[in-house]
């Protein structure tokens, strides 16, 4: 892989949108700007499972945004299932036997399993109110502690808890981050955000970029600027 590959490899956009139509339109506008897309529950329940199965099977990578978190017999046949489909990262909570049931359920595939550990909209009283004694920096450490101790592909965290997460965890978890704005770019509802090479510089293995892309007037010259901004970070 060049370092140009390398570089794009690690920008995941995520394709937020309502419909399989505007979906290959970008997909087709992006070329071979983007190799690592980002499809979720909106586009997925859209009608959007044959079109990600179709993007792998077209030699994108397909990270499945679908968060499981059912009872271990359920993740695991659901995660094998996910894996059939030809996909390269799928999410579920980072509870432990949730992490266990899909890491069994993807053995011995390319089927790697992100742990999301607490929602960003998460904040330390909204977890008190959810039953948990440990507030959200507390619970982030100790449900990537157990991510590692498990053995899964990785993590999805906000841009800050990067730096963080790389020290806890070492080198074998993939950390995956939104939150990313290049520089000079609206931020919308985004609260805190670093740029491509800053994430990159604080250990992000990977970033998930949607709006400073998929709304750009350009989205390939948008794309190919972050990638070139990614690749001076390596
Ligand atoms: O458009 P934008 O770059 O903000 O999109 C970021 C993507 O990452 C969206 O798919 C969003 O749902 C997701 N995400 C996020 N913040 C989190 C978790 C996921 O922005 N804490």
């Amino acid at each position: 892989m060049s370092r140009t590959e390398d570089a794009r490899d690690r920008m995941i956009v995520a394709l937020d949108v309502a419909d399989t139509a505007k979906a290959a339109r970008l997909v087709k506008t992006l070329g071979d700007s983007v190799s690592f897309y980002k499809i979720g529950m909106e586009l997925v329940y859209g009608g959007g499972l044959e079109f990600a199965t179709d993007l792998a099977a077209s030699g994108k990578k397909v990270f499945l945004d679908l968060k499981l978190h059912d009872i271990p017999n359920t993740v695991q046949k659901a995660a094998a299932q996910v894996s059939r489909l030809g996909m390269t990262y799928l999410t579920v909570h980072a509870f432990p036997q949730t992490m266990k049931a899909a890491l069994e359920g993807t053995r011995g595939t390319d089927t790697k399993i992100l742990g999301v550990t607490v929602m960003t909209s998460y904040d330390d009283s909204d977890l008190l109110a959810a039953g948990y004694a440990m507030g959200v920096k507390e619970l982030v450490a100790h449900r990537a502690r157990q991510a590692k101790e498990i053995g899964i592909g990785g993590l999805i965290l906000s841009a800050e808890e990067v730096r963080a997460m790389r020290k806890l965890v070492g080198d074998t978890l993939d950390l995956v981050t939104p939150g990313i704005r290049p520089a000079g770019a609206a931020i919308g509802d985004q609260k805190r955000v670093m740029t491509p090479g800053e994430a990159i510089a604080a250990g992000a293995t990977r970033l998930v970029i949607g709006r400073p892309i998929t709304e750009a007037s350009d989205p390939k010259a948008a794309a190919d600027a972050i990638v070139q901004e990614i690749e001076a970070a390596l």
